[in-house]
């Protein structure tokens, strides 16, 4: 096996080599001029099963040398060609929420699919889609993080209870709760606008005692999060924790968190960030030994 990482994913594919004592390389990639890139796979790759490790935040500039260097591997012998990828983009646009919008989720698929052999991610956000196998046509693994997750709040956090932000949460959350035998509930959230979010309590919330941690797959605009934990805190909780497994968030919106009165934000490594504390190479490197 030969882990070849995209650009500012060296820290991915190194713990991933190491997890699968596996080797690894690089795929460099330049600029021309005109803003075309040029591709170059710095590893032999002939009869290799190829592990592309990639970090796909930001997507728009990133998928076309990552499609590239697939089909080099391919076209240069590679016995196979898988993609390690800790968060997986563009599942959010799952349904024409509007007449003539495109379903990315469903065209990025297609377009992975066509490149590569196989897929392994951590907890995309699966919400109309039920399963990556709606859209993908190439085996895939999910890879939960609530197992990192709940082994760090088992170090860092004695009595939490666990708050989702809205419905869809219900299934990282649930996991995490189920794990860490913790109680847990979900809030109810209507979304208006990228920056325009509100959510209210589903219920009675029994906060007495216990640490309020809300956890969510995607932390973004901190949106969500910031107005989630205004609710809990008119409840009368205390402060809460945060914790997201994706951390697409600029530093504006780390300090709209913290202002909304949450005492810290923690994430998983699937996106390279300051507030990054979970580790979920050895996860991934499970679903890659099953792929691969
Ligand atoms: C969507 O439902 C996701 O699970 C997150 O709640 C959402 O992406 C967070 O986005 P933001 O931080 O911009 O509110």
């Amino acid at each position: 096996m030969l882990i070849l990482s995209l650009p500012g994913a060296q820290a991915l594919a190194a713990a991933l080599a190491d997890q699968l004592v596996a080797d690894q390389g690089e795929v460099a990639v330049r600029h021309f001029p005109d803003g075309e890139s040029l591709v170059r796979l710095q590893a032999d790759v002939k009869d290799r099963k190829v592990v592309l490790a990639a970090h796909m935040d930001h997507p728009d500039g990133k998928t076309l040398a990552l499609l590239f260097a697939a089909d080099a591997a391919r076209e240069l012998g590679a016995a196979s060609v898988g993609l390690a990828v800790p968060y997986l983009p563009y599942m959010r646009q799952d349904h024409r929420f509007h007449p003539g919008e495109a379903i990315s989720s469903r065209s990025y698929a297609r377009l992975l699919s066509a490149s590569l052999d196989w897929l392994v991610t951590v907890d995309p956000h699966l919400h109309r889609w039920h399963s990556l196998d709606q859209i993908y046509a190439i085996p895939t693994r999910v890879v939960q993080a609530a197992p990192a997750i709940a082994a760090w709040l088992r170090r860092e956090v004695p009595r939490p209870l666990l708050v989702g932000p809205d419905s869809e949460s219900a299934q990282w959350v649930g996991a995490l709760a189920g794990l860490l035998g913790a109680p847990w509930t979900t809030l109810a959230k209507t979304r208006r606008g990228d920056r325009d979010v509100s959510v209210a309590p589903t219920g009675a919330v029994q906060w007495e005692g216990r640490t309020p941690v809300l956890v969510d797959d995607i932390i973004s605009t901190g949106e969500t999060i910031a107005v989630a934990a205004q609710a809990l805190r008119a409840l009368g909780c205390g402060a809460p924790l945060c914790i997201g497994v994706h951390a697409l968030f600029d530093q504006a919106a780390h300090q709209r968190l913290l202002d909304a009165g949450i005492e810290r934000v923690v994430t998983c490594d699937s996106v390279p960030h300051a507030t990054n504390a979970i580790a979920l190479a050895p996860l991934l490197a499970a679903g890659v030994r099953e792929l691969a």
